[in-house]
């Protein structure tokens, strides 16, 4: 049994309403993804106080400030990370609620057009300046949402909806959207839940939604609820269970059965679309409108079976979009073809969704052909191998992910941190379902050494070669050092520093192609941590118990999902003692010194030479007999001596030894 991470979409709202409500709210199994995260460190910037997000589903408890609660001018800029949802609703909040702040986003959010919510916005009175490119993140809300809101939205978009739905709670103005499908409706039920007046219905061929608002900040109830279990994140075990993936022993393929799963009629397209193509999943305890939630939930048992092939397209695209990519890899293992047709939106979410699946199936030999609208796929059973891409999208990741865990494929997928956005356990999930370790994506690899070995180049070089990302520890020991500096702790006192003071300096990572990064206060650190500064105090630094420990937490919770390369001194031994593979690399005193002065820019002479070998000779002399993690070779460590080789060999040796060891999975 593999718990289903609560619903994206009702956690969302759960946090917003739970802070503009007055009163004590309480809410169990919200999904504890990046995007909550950022919807909730949002909140705070607003001045409500949300704890941290548990990672079991356990209930917190938010004191709902009101509308008129929230900071009007609030300090600082909101970043919104990777989230749609949480930009879009807060455009709606904001500018309804009358708040002058700055929203921004990472890369992929930037490149999103957020004009389709702001554009009735400004209808009614809202004003936004673009800080950059019109239509795109980072915006500045500034004017204020008076008039009464009425827009035909010509796509079916829950965002859309609920943002015009929150903007007229927060300025009191009534709103009327109509849409020419229904889009999930998630926000118009908790609404309701907290006392609002929502009506919705057809009207000719459109849905209507409708909100009657009296007065700016009526007073929403606050909540009690359990979030029901993410359809969108259930899809992926469930599609895995139908393809016959899940493994219960021996006996081969087994059914699976999922608990309190949302059922929102909204929301379960796809599993209708599943059932036309075959599959068989059975519904059980299914509460209509759960008392708490208002929404409905059910258990599933899912059977393996043979899928055909099917055509997906007009309206039941909205209530399926964002399972469109499993779908498609649903269609690729199914009998025949597999059509998906206008799905346009599918080219403005996370990513290009069209294009990744086309570029996905291509690199894997699937016969696919993509339309302006959609794709199609040429099913068959072959087994399927190669390396993929996640485009920055967890849905295309998780996706692959379960063609790839499929016992006769072999499928790599580049980024598996992509996960954490909407179900942090899914490579966790997929390895107890399977039965197999680190299916379908690349394996944690510590690279351990002296000073000098050459660690730091090599562990990059074989990030690259194998589509993962390069995890520095030292240039973590580096940048607590800056932040300890940078604090004016004074030195003496740095040997009693507590988990909590470390904790106080914000240091941290952030992904970027083939690496992490450290950052500090979420800024990147770049080469201030290289100074004789840092230099000359960091192994005082890296004897701090708390900075050890904390650090310790820390890159476990960077490697937690693979895809990490890692060097250092304890990564195999303290860090990652259970890591796929583990190299310990040496070289003599000369050459590491050599290649230390290299480093530093200077021209390694010979009295250059024999000077940093004497430096080094100290400090290999520390790093081993040091009382906290002396530099040891782990027991199963693979030793590579790079004195005399070619760092290129070097590189291909420990690649080709990461993937077979991958292969023995
Ligand atoms: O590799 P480097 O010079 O950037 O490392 C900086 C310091 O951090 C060095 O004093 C050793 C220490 N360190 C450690 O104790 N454990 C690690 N895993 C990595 C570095």
């Amino acid at each position: 049994m593999i718990r289903i991470p609560g619903d994206k979409s009702i956690s969302h709202r759960a946090l917003l309403f739970s802070a503009i409500a007055r009163g004590r709210s309480r809410i169990r199994g919200l999904l504890p993804g990046a995007d909550c995260r950022a919807t909730a460190e949002a909140l705070r910037t607003l001045g409500v106080s949300i704890p941290t997000l548990p990672g079991d589903g356990s209930e917190i408890v938010v004191e709902g400030v009101g509308i008129e609660g929230l900071l009007r001018r609030p300090e600082g800029v909101i970043d919104c990370g990777n989230s749609g949802t949480t930009a879009r609703l807060l455009l709606g909040l904001l500018s309804g609620a009358g708040v002058r702040v700055v929203l921004t986003g990472d890369a992929s959010l930037r490149s999103r057009p957020m004009g389709r919510v702001t554009e009735p916005l400004e209808r009614a009175g809202a004003s936004f300046e673009w800080l950059e490119e019109p239509g795109r993140l980072p915006v500045r809300v500034s004017g204020t949402v008076v008039e009464a809101i009425d827009h035909a939205s010509p796509v079916a978009s829950a965002q859309v909806k609920s943002a015009l739905l929150l903007a007229g709670l927060a300025a009191g103005v009534p709103v009327t959207v109509t849409e020419p499908g229904r889009s999930r409706d998630h926000t118009e039920r908790m609404l309701r839940r907290c006392g609002a007046r929502v009506t919705e219905g057809w009207s000719g061929d459109l849905w209507q939604v409708d909100l009657g608002v009296e007065r700016a900040g009526e007073a929403l109830e606050p909540l009690d609820l359990e979030v029901p279990g993410d359809p969108s994140s259930a899809i992926f075990p469930m599609t895995l269970a139908i393809l016959g993936g899940v493994r219960g022993g021996r006996t081969g393929a087994s059914p699976l059965e999922l608990k309190g799963i949302g059922v929102n009629p909204t929301r379960i397209g796809a599993l209708h679309v599943l059932e036309r193509m075959g599959a068989r999943v059975e519904r059980s305890d299914e509460k209509p409108t759960a008392a708490d939630s208002h929404e409905p939930v059910a258990d599933l048992l899912i059977h393996p079976g043979a899928l055909e092939g099917t055509t997906i397209e007009g309206s039941v695209i909205p209530s399926l979009i964002d399972e469109l990519p499993i779908l498609a890899v649903a269609g690729a293992r199914a009998q025949g073809r597999t059509v998906i047709r206008n799905a346009e939106e599918l080219r403005v979410k996370e990513s290009d969704r069209i294009e990744a699946l086309v570029r996905n199936f291509t690199a894997l030999g699937v016969e696919v052909e993509d339309f302006p609208d959609g794709l199609s796929i040429e099913g068959s059973d072959r087994a399927l191998s190669g390396q993929v891409r996640g485009y920055h999208d967890h849905r295309i990741a998780m996706a692959f992910a379960v063609l790839g865990a499929l016992p006769e494929n072999r499928i790599r997928i580049d980024d598996p941190s992509l996960v954490e956005v909407s179900y942090p356990d899914f490579w966790d999930a997929l390895d107890r379902l399977t039965g197999r370790e680190s299916v379908g994506r690349p394996p944690v690899v510590t690279l351990d050494g002296p000073a000098g070995s050459g660690k730091s180049s090599t562990a990059r070089a074989v990030a690259e070669a194998l589509g993962a990302r390069h995890l520095d520890s030292g240039a973590l020991f580096r940048a607590v050092t800056l932040g300890l500096l940078e604090k004016g702790y004074p030195e003496t006192e740095w040997g009693a520093l507590t988990l909590s003071d470390i904790e106080g300096l914000k240091v941290g990572v952030e992904a970027e192609e083939g690496r992490f990064r450290p950052t500090i206060g979420g800024r990147s650190v770049g080469a201030a941590i290289r100074s004789a500064r840092v230099t000359e105090r960091v192994p005082r630094t890296a004897r701090i118990p708390a900075v050890r420990e904390w650090l310790l937490q820390l890159q476990r919770r960077v490697g937690r999902n693979g895809g990490v390369v890692v060097d250092g001194r304890d990564t195999g031994t303290v860090v990652f003692p259970d890591a796929e593979v583990k190299i310990f690399l040496t070289a003599t005193l000369q050459e590491r010194a050599r290649r230390r002065l290299l480093q530093e820019g200077e021209e390694p002479s010979p009295e250059g030479i024999e000077a940093e070998s004497k430096r080094l000779a100290q400090r290999d002399h520390q790093d081993e007999n040091r009382k906290i993690a002396p530099l040891r070779r782990p027991d199963d460590a693979i030793v590579i001596d790079t004195t005399g080789l070619d760092f290129d060999d070097q590189v291909r040796t420990i690649v080709e030894t990461v993937r077979s060891a991958g292969d023995r999975g």
